[in-house]
């Protein structure tokens, strides 16, 4: 079959296009025919991550398509349902950290920019009414990240305050528009002026310069919760930005991992610092509820073809998307 996969080099020069070999079928598996699949910035770190000695691997965790063969043992699916593929593998109910064994398609398993992807029964999930099969294939990963960070771990409520720093971004866009949906004052960071506008339009109460004061911006006014995940660049910015016993969210790091702490500031302000990252199906299955019961959809970026990869790719490592960037296979 035709993929985007790894190979070789450990950086984005390694990801080629080009036919790979299918992973075969067990009994409680699923092979699905992709029709979209979508670019998260994960698929931006893989490469560096994937030795340089190992077979391909596939790259991609978003996907949504429709049933092609099923294992003997399996009786959730059938041939031909419609499906989006929980990239969250082996994690079933919420709970505090994922167990044992959790992994995610796409790296170190072969994920979704191909043709087909064979995966667990259970992570082949009924495409959502409401969503078109471009929007349906760049849901799962981010969205689900964006709602156990803000709603399990940060406890966001109705009339509480939330900075969400890079907001323009794949999950950046699902957090402001979950916020809002939960009744929450949503303000959000970018570095560019034109995204700043789209995320007023997208329902933001105040969108601010990444890259300015923040402090000066918002007159003085702290924030109940910070969801982080740009990283090095905003971390000590959020910190700086939480009002008194406030809770700082991490779960991404696009720029870079490293941070000075100021640990003085923090112990003053009984701050409260939370990792996160990916969730449950438990979870993916709440927030499939919320996104109905709000008519929420992704905010969509720009579609390309599998094998016009370099385009996209780029793309989002120069950050030129406002939302998320899909494939059509
Ligand atoms: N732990 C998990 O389970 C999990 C799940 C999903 C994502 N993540 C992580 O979360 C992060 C975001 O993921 P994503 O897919 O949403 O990424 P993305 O679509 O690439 O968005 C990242 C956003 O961060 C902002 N940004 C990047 N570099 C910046 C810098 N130097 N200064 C200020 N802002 C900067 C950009 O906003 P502007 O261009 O508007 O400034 C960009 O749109 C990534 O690090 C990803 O690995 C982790």
């Amino acid at each position: 079959m035709k993929a985007i996969y790894h190979k070789g080099v450990q950086s984005l020069e390694g990801i080629q296009f080009g036919e790979v070999e299918q992973d075969k079928i067990s009994d409680d598996e699923v092979i699905v025919k992709l029709k979209t699949a979508g670019l998260n910035h994960r698929d931006l770190f893989i490469p560096n991550r994937h030795n340089e000695n190992d077979p391909p691997i596939v790259l991609g965790s978003d996907g949504a398509g429709v049933v092609d063969q099923i294992g003997a043992d399996v009786t959730n699916v059938k041939v031909g349902d419609e499906v989006i593929i929980n990239p969250s593998l082996g994690w079933e109910k919420n709970s505090a950290v994922p167990p044992e064994g959790f992994e995610i398609t796409g790296f170190p398993f072969n994920g979704t920019f191909a043709e087909y992807i064979t995966i667990p029964a259970e992570n082949a999930v009924p495409k959502p009414k409401h969503l078109n099969w471009e929007e349906a294939g760049v849901l799962a990963l981010s969205a689900m990240t964006a709602y156990r960070a803000l709603f399990t771990r940060g406890q966001l409520k109705a009339g509480q305050t939330v900075l969400i720093p890079g907001a323009t971004g794949g999950a950046g866009t699902y957090l402001m528009q979950f916020a809002k949906a939960a009744g929450a004052t949503v303000y959000v960071t970018s570095r560019s002026k034109e995204k700043r506008q789209q995320a007023l339009k997208l329902g933001a109460d105040k969108a601010i310069d990444s890259e300015l004061d923040w402090n000066e911006q918002l007159d003085g006014e702290k924030v109940d919760l910070v969801i982080e995940s740009v990283g090095a660049a905003t971390f000590k910015k959020s910190v700086d930005q939480l009002k008194r016993g406030g809770t700082l969210v991490a779960f991404g790091a696009s720029a870079g991992d490293t941070v000075d702490f100021d640990l003085r500031k923090f112990f003053y302000g009984q701050f409260n610092l939370l990792g996160s990252t990916m969730a449950s199906a438990e979870e993916l299955h709440e927030m499939l509820d919320f996104i109905e019961k709000h008519s929420i959809k992704p905010v969509m970026d720009k579609s390309y073809k599998l094998e016009d990869f370099e385009e996209a790719f780029e793309r989002l490592d120069n950050a030129g998307m406002m939302g998320k960037i899909a494939f059509t296979i």
